[in-house]
């Protein structure tokens, strides 16, 4: 008999992003600063990375902090308050306490309490982990607006005397709000990930081998980790900076994340020139041209660049550059445009979207 019994009504709806939101550090760091770090140049840095400036937040603003700002900035922009709010997804890598989430205190500072509220560790491709977490949601009835936001303050986490990483690294926050709406506005997610590849972007130290060498416990099992530990990193600091094999991820992005997009597009039966913009992850210039070339799209799409004066903010990327783009009046509101995030894992997601 209980074959028979059903379990709720499931509503089917259909999502869309309601607002938008955005948080930039003030503080503005050239690369002639960054050449007082490590040796390089301003001519180097614009060639390879497309990246004239980059912003910093201050030492005592947290990526909570900054999440906050632009998630009120977003239900501002949808005419939502806090209390509207029924998750909050917040994506980063970058908060510094293993627990609790931070999407947890940021749902109590917005008033959205009891939302649901979770982190995703997704690296730069974060955020549009967010957008398909929170499009489900809403589209299978579960919540009824979902705040997302991507945040990060790398600046933490990067060692400014590392030639490889210091110049591309930075801090901001963006945000938006998904809500039901009748006709879709945020299309299939194509996603997925490599562990193989665990290694090409990765936090040098973890958490146990910063305590071994803090304060080394007895035992093979302890020692073994802080071997590892000084093996990571022999001449650092012990500190979880940030690292990465700048080639291998400049080729896996080039070669393998434009097929990924033509997917997303494919999945949403949008056309290349049926675009209005498209908000790749801001990791490297070169490779935002790269995908551009491959996926064939027209003068007429716009491309967001917002890495030329925010550098590369991780999770917080293609929220702040999708908030830029439409601020600037570059692209219309209700226009459509192809997101798409890959990062640490390696991990990526991508997907058509509505603007707001
Ligand atoms: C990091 C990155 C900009 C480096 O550019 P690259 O062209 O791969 O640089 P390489 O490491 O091959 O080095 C090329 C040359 O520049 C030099 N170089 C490296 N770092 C330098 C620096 N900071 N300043 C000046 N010169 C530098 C190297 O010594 C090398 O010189 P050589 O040709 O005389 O040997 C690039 O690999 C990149 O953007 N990768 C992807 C990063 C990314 O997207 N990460 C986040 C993903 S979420």
């Amino acid at each position: 008999m209980s074959g028979a019994v059903r379990i709720g009504t499931t509503p089917s709806r259909q999502a869309r992003i309601l607002g938008v939101g955005a948080h930039r550090p003030p503080r503005v760091i050239d690369n002639a600063e960054v050449c007082t770090w490590i040796d390089s140049s301003d001519e180097w840095i614009r060639q390879r990375t497309g990246i004239v400036t980059r912003r910093w937040a201050a030492p005592e603003v947290g990526v909570v902090d900054m999440a906050e700002d632009a998630a009120a900035k977003a239900l501002a922009a949808a005419g939502l308050a806090g209390e509207d709010v029924d998750a909050v997804v917040l994506a980063t890598v970058s908060h510094p306490y293993q627990t609790p989430a931070a999407a947890a205190i940021v749902a109590d500072r917005l008033g959205a309490t009891p939302a649901a509220a979770f982190d995703v560790s997704a690296g730069c491709a974060g955020f549009c982990h967010g957008v398909a977490l929170g499009a489900d949601l809403v589209r299978g009835g579960t919540a009824g607006h979902v705040l997302v936001v991507g945040v990060d303050k790398l600046s933490d986490f990067t060692d400014v005397h590392d030639r490889s990483t210091a110049f591309l690294f930075a801090d901001g926050a963006g945000a938006v709000v998904i809500g039901p709406s009748e006709e879709a506005g945020i299309g299939p997610t194509v996603w997925g990930s490599d562990g193989g590849q665990a290694d090409a972007i990765r936090s040098k130290v973890s958490w146990l081998q910063l305590r071994e060498r803090e304060a080394p416990a007895a035992g093979a099992a302890a020692e073994q980790v802080a071997v590892e530990a000084a093996a990571a990193a022999p001449e650092q600091a012990p500190w979880p900076y940030l690292e990465q094999a700048g080639q291998t991820v400049f080729r896996w992005a080039v070669w393998q994340m434009a097929p990924v997009a033509q997917r997303a597009l494919d999945a949403a039966g949008v056309r290349a020139e049926d675009l209005d913009a498209f908000v790749p992850h801001q990791a490297n210039a070169r490779i935002i041209d790269a995908m551009v070339k491959q996926l064939k799209l027209p003068e007429s799409v716009r491309i967001a660049r917002d890495i030329v004066d925010m550098g590369n903010t991780s999770a917080a990327s293609v929220p702040l550059a999708m908030e830029r783009l439409l601020a600037d009046g570059e692209v219309p509101s209700g226009g459509l445009a192809l997101l798409i995030g890959y990062g640490a894992g390696l991990s990526y997601a991508a997907q058509v979207v509505r603007l707001p």
